[in-house]
């Protein structure tokens, strides 16, 4: 469940290996995609090494978790953008098979409907990346959304805002309100991959291992998850007891051995 890896690098190296293993298993796996600054190693290391081993991604589908509300795919900022810049246009993905909440839809309520019934019908996601907020989120499911939530539009909280400031340049505002994947559909996907890096995530982290699984920290549903792994570099496992970092550190994996997953 738990795996303490030295640094950022090495777990790109990690988790983009677990996607090649999965495509190669699977050519037409269904990946359910993250984006934010955790996500760029991995998606770079991912590149790198699609190429190197000639990995056809061409039956791939994708679903990314969320996007900003009133933000169209051209905006430099909105999620999409940033699909294409670190990851879609890099390899010869079928774009037909790339999903994206869109946040420019003309009924929100039923575009997310809708995003949810198309994840379910593609037959369910098969390796979900994640990410986590400082406050626990994950996609952008904050503190106190109901774990039986499906795709929903979310009203960021400020500390979202704020974290995510970094991404918005000058003046630029970051947008108050976002649709997300719910906790429902992330939990269905067959395996989990949560990545956390750096500092900055290490309380969190802390409060993760701590706490019994409640809905005030999105993240510790995961525990509920019987293929769900986090994977921590040295610097987000940093308040973590000694004794547990000992445990987890370097090849130390509890959970299903990665062959057997693929
Ligand atoms: C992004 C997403 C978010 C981020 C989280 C961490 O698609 O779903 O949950 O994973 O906010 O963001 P970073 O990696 O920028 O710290």
């Amino acid at each position: 469940m738990l795996q303490i890896f030295p640094d950022s690098e090495s777990i790109a190296e990690f988790v983009s290996r677990r996607l090649v293993e999965k495509i190669r298993a699977k050519p037409d796996a269904v990946l359910g995609l993250a984006t934010g600054g955790t996500m760029e190693p991995i998606y770079a290391g991912f590149v790198d090494i699609a190429h190197e081993m000639r990995v056809d991604v061409t039956r791939v589908t994708s679903f990314n978790l969320d996007e900003y509300v009133g933000v169209g795919p051209d905006h430099p900022k909105s999620y999409a953008a940033y699909m294409h810049e670190h990851l879609f246009t890099h390899l010869s993905f079928d774009r037909e098979r790339l999903h994206l909440p869109d946040g420019l839809a003309s009924n929100l309520e039923t575009h997310s409907r809708e995003y949810s019934d198309k994840v379910l019908k593609s037959g369910g996601i098969d390796l979900q990346l994640l990410g986590v907020g400082s406050n626990g989120h994950i996609g952008f499911n904050e503190p106190g959304t109901s774990f039986d939530s499906r795709c929903h539009v979310v009203r960021l909280s400020e500390r979202t805002r704020k974290d995510n400031s970094r991404f918005f340049e000058g003046n630029a505002i970051v947008p108050e309100s976002a649709i997300t994947m719910g906790i429902y559909e992330i939990m269905q996907a067959r395996e989990i991959l949560l990545v956390a890096t750096g500092e900055s995530k290490a309380e969190i982290v802390a409060e993760w291992y701590r706490r019994e699984v409640t809905e005030a920290v999105p993240f510790t549903v995961l525990k509920r998850h019987t293929r769900a792994r986090v994977l921590l570099d040295a610097a987000a496992a940093s308040r973590l007891p000694s004794a547990v970092r000992g445990a987890f550190s370097a090849v130390a994996i509890s959970g299903l051995p990665i062959s057997a997953s693929a």
